[in-house]
């Protein structure tokens, strides 16, 4: 299918999902994480870093990990796939933008109700008490990828306050996980954005929606795995959703934004 086609369905579409990985945020200068030589799961240990058994093991190497790459995020503006795709919302009957990024690009673009699968850089939390951590984190110092860095204390329990992301081995939250499932079973038309798609149950939700009748569309500068009657557009999220909503709506959105 070609952007010319693509746009045609999202002319006529009433209800459009977004479905991002790293690979919307990669222009911001965010890291992706299975890219060869670039990915942070290239250079880093998931099992020392992105388990709860690892903090709990080294709380101030975690900690310390998670606060560089928050800071990484500080520090990065939304790229242009973001902007498109906070455009669209203005164009479309319904829009629901479904990330599994841990950053918050897409609300700073100004995308609304976004909803967010793998949780939060932003939102720490106690992990005794799961109380969230009110005080405001540090925005200034730039911490080293392997920098060591005490996390606080919980102002409930006295517990270790967490990165509020999923980790691996960890549920979804249930209150996203239902809404994506039910967008994606809702939905007419349903464009993934550089995700691997080998992360589950996140990458079931283009089959949901395939199933149910949906237009599924896979936006990736690298050919991934597309099913029977699903479609590909090969180029960089930026390039793609900008030609796509300048076509369908007669935007004059740039791709370098
Ligand atoms: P991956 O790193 O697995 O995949 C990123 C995808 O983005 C790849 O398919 C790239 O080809 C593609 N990509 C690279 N540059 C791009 C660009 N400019 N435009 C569009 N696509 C581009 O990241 P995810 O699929 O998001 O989990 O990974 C899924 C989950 O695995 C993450 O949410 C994270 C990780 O472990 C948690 O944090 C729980």
């Amino acid at each position: 299918m070609s952007v010319t086609e693509v746009a045609r369905h999202l002319k006529t579409a009433r209800h459009v999902v977004i479905f991002t990985g790293a690979g919307a945020s990669t222009e911001s200068g965010i890291p992706t994480f299975r890219d060869a030589l670039t990915g942070l799961w290239e250079h880093f240990d998931a099992s020392r870093l992105a388990t709860a058994e690892a903090f709990r093991a080294d709380p101030s190497l975690c900690w310390g990990w998670y606060e560089w790459r928050r800071h990484k995020v500080i520090q990065a503006q939304p790229n242009a796939a973001h902007v498109a795709i906070a455009e669209l919302a203005r164009h479309v009957p319904r829009l629901t933008v479904v990330t599994q990024n841990v950053d918050n690009l897409h609300e700073r673009a100004g995308s609304q109700a976004v909803i967010h699968l793998h949780g939060s850089l932003h939102s720490p939390r106690c992990i005794d008490c799961g109380v969230a951590h009110q005080a405001p984190l540090s925005i200034d110092v730039l911490p080293g990828a392997g920098a060591r860095i005490e996390p606080p204390r919980c102002t409930m329990c006295e517990g270790l306050v967490r990165p509020g992301v999923v980790w691996f081995g960890e549920t979804l939250p249930e209150g996203p996980w239902s809404d994506a499932l039910a967008a994606a079973e809702a939905c007419d038309l349903f464009v993934s954005i550089g995700t691997s798609g080998v992360v589950y149950p996140a990458a079931e939700l283009p089959l949901r929606a395939h199933g149910r009748g949906a237009t599924v569309v896979h936006i990736n500068p690298d050919r991934v795995e597309v099913r029977n009657q699903e479609f590909f557009l090969e180029g960089k999220a930026s390039d793609v959703m900008t030609a796509l909503v300048n076509e369908a709506f007669g935007a004059l959105l740039s791709p370098r934004s």
